[in-house]
């Protein structure tokens, strides 16, 4: 592993094993992470971007399984790792996480201080009185008066919760911080101000990021690479500022053509036609294929191959230079969201959900006309 890596990922794959099958919720992501550089994680709900993040933590939950494939964190393989040992030698220490959702976590019924002091009292052999001198300093650092230390979750507002969650995440000073949604619950004003922060920490502390979001339009500012999953693969991987200015995949270009531009006037936002598959009996060959504007007649058989297109390693058959893929791409393919049957047959929960969404939105724009 180069010197300037943190965390090398090889062909992980993660399922859940569940009686109506295994999801496969991750598959062969394969990424690295350099020391003090960021990676934004983008992609629909349910394409895999939580599981990706348990798992680099070596903390999936039963019936979660990582199958295959490896994590080195700075010379540590990951997947090894008993769940005694990933306790003791990385999870705070080398690699922390801001989970989804977690400050509707923190206990009520005890003060932000006593919460934040755990992993300290776990990891290091220090005083109260040292443990708060610590945590008050990373209050600080996240733009929050000390004495919050004191306080109970409820009399913190949304984005003070979130930032106590963030100073947690940094009190042993780990390498990489992983924040998965750190802002999704709060409104765009406070989202920019922590995610600003966040920046500015990274420059301070000299810390690896890794951003998770179905968002893009919030990674542009804080991602050097992006990392666009769909359907429990990694799709797209390169630099933040290449993607965002000409996507390769199908799908990045979908995703980054939705998001709203306020400089111009839009009558109506593009969205990816027809549903998320079911990860249990994904599409055969690309799973992007039944919503895919350029699927070729080879991408309902074949799984693609990633390439390396202009540094930015790209999955999908448009690259390739295989003689037959290239002939293959004369003949077209009816795509599902043209023949909306062709998608039912590998639609899942996730993809109901949208497409019930969907359903509404169209009446509700209807009867609006
Ligand atoms: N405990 C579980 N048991 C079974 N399936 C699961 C479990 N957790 C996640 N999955 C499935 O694994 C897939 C990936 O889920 P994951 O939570 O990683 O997606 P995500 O990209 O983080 O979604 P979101 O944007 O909604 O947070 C989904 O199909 C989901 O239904
Ligand atoms: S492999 Fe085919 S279906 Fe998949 S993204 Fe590329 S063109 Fe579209
Ligand atoms: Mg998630």
């Amino acid at each position: 592993m180069a010197d300037d890596t943190v965390l090398k990922v090889d062909e992980l794959c993660t399922h859940y094993l569940t009686t109506d099958g295994e999801v496969m919720a991750l598959d062969d992501a394969s990424f690295e992470l350099k020391r003090g550089s960021s990676i934004g994680v983008a992609g629909e709900s349910g394409c895999g971007k939580s599981t990706l993040a348990f798992s680099l933590l070596n903390q999936v939950q039963p019936p979660g399984e990582i199958m295959s494939g490896s994590i080195d964190l700075d010379g540590i393989e990951v997947t090894e790792l008993s769940e005694k040992e990933a306790r003791r030698k990385i999870r705070w220490k080398k690699i922390s996480m801001v989970f989804q959702g977690a400050m509707e976590i923190m206990t009520p019924v005890y003060t932000v201080g006593h919460q934040m002091k755990e992993p300290l009292k776990y990891h290091k052999d220090i005083t109260g009185q040292e443990a708060r001198k610590i945590c008050e300093k990373y209050l600080e650092l996240v733009n929050l008066d000390g004495s919050i230390f004191d306080r109970y979750p409820h009399e913190l507002s949304g984005g003070q919760k979130q930032r106590v969650v963030i100073a947690t995440a940094l009190l042993l000073e780990p390498d990489i911080v992983i924040l998965d949604e750190p802002t999704t619950a709060l409104d765009v004003v406070v989202e920019a101000r922590i995610m600003n922060d966040l920046k500015r920490l990274r420059e301070e502390l000299d810390i690896s990021m890794i951003f998770i979001t179905h968002d893009l339009s919030i990674l542009a500012e804080v991602s050097d690479n992006l990392s666009i999953m769909y359907a429990g693969w990694i799709v797209e991987f390169g630099s933040a500022n290449k993607i965002y200015k000409d996507p390769k995949h199908p799908y990045t270009e979908k995703l980054m053509a939705a998001i709203p531009d306020i400089r111009t006037d839009i009558e109506r936002l593009e969205y990816i036609p027809g549903v998320p598959p079911n990860l249990v009996n994904p599409p055969s060959g690309c799973r992007f294929h039944p919503r895919c504007h350029k699927a070729m007649e080879v991408c309902r058989e074949l799984v693609p191959e990633t390439y390396d297109v202009d540094g930015v390693r790209v999955k999908c058959h448009l690259y390739s230079e295989d003689e037959s893929i290239a002939e293959s791409r004369e003949a077209t393919y009816e795509t599902a969201y043209e023949d909306e049957s062709a998608s039912e047959e590998y639609v899942g929960e996730k993809g109901k959900e949208v497409s019930e969404g969907l359903a509404e939105a169209e009446k509700a724009e209807a009867m609006e006309e």
